[in-house]
């Protein structure tokens, strides 16, 4: 089992950062990334389609002998974590907004999370942010349509960063000083972002601490590779292909499968 694969999701390119951030952290590790980009965009789909597109893709990865799961998705996890925990035996690692370490910096005890619209309603977000936020104020917002945007590649277009300001300067007002983006496709915006906020409001992405705690968990659990020279990175995508491809780059083979 130590020299199975991790086995990540997402509905499509969003987790790919997550990858690349496990890639590097865990240069030993063979990783297997399943992008559903045929059933994107998750985030407003009603919570049992959620659930049964995520126990299909986490059975993909249990059939091709993934020793770990990470639900690179937000919208994935705080919808269907509990249910794919429930179906499989080997550790499963999902990604929420990062709500914590946005209330432990804030200064101004406003903080802004930009997040799709499955993933503001559930339980989960929801038990989180009620737990942390005494005295702090959260300032929610679905990022309607930036997901289909950004799969189909239009990242750095004029119309996607006027869509974003229509969302976070309504924020801005409200005089936040952090932007916790809760869905992973979101981290490509980051350099737009950037440009529309001021250099003092800090954006939380919680790529880095989702790989550190794999990390951790491998250790523990007994299960890190211990053929240091066997690394491979295999993506697949059951969708269109060529974005994934120019996200990558030469970073690993990327093959179309149905699934
Ligand atoms: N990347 C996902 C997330 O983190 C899902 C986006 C979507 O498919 O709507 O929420």
């Amino acid at each position: 089992m130590n020299n199975s694969p991790i086995g990540i999701f997402d509905s499509g390119i969003g987790g790919l950062s997550i990858l690349k951030e496990i890639n590097r952290v865990l240069p030993n590790e063979n990783t297997i990334y399943l992008a559903d980009n045929k059933n994107c965009p998750y985030g407003n789909k009603n919570i049992s389609e959620i659930i049964k597109l995520s126990l299909k893709n986490a059975s993909v990865l249990i059939e091709m002998n993934c020793k770990i799961i990470v639900i690179a998705c937000n919208t994935a996890t705080t919808n269907a974590i509990k249910e794919i925990r429930n179906s499989f035996s080997v550790p499963v690692i999902g990604i929420e907004p990062a709500i914590k370490p946005a209330i432990l910096n804030t200064k101004t005890n406003k903080i802004g999370v930009l997040a799709t619209e499955m993933t503001l309603t559930s339980n989960l977000f929801n038990q989180t942010s009620n737990k942390f936020s005494d005295n702090i104020e959260i300032i929610e917002q679905i990022g309607f349509g930036l997901v289909n945007l950004i799969e189909k590649g239009n990242i750095n277009k004029e119309n996607t960063k006027q869509l974003l300001k229509s969302y976070i300067d309504p924020m801005l007002d409200s005089n936040i000083d952090q932007l916790v983006l809760g869905c992973t496709h979101y981290h490509f915006l980051i350099p737009i972002i950037r440009q529309i906020i001021p250099e003092k409001i800090t954006i939380q992405d919680p790529n880095k601490a989702i790989a550190k705690q794999i990390k951790k968990i491998l250790k523990s659990e007994n299960l890190e590779n211990s053929l240091k020279s066997n690394y491979k990175n295999k993506v697949y995508a059951n969708g269109n292909t060529e974005i994934i491809r120019n996200i990558i780059n030469s970073n690993g083979e990327v093959n179309s499968l149905d699934f």
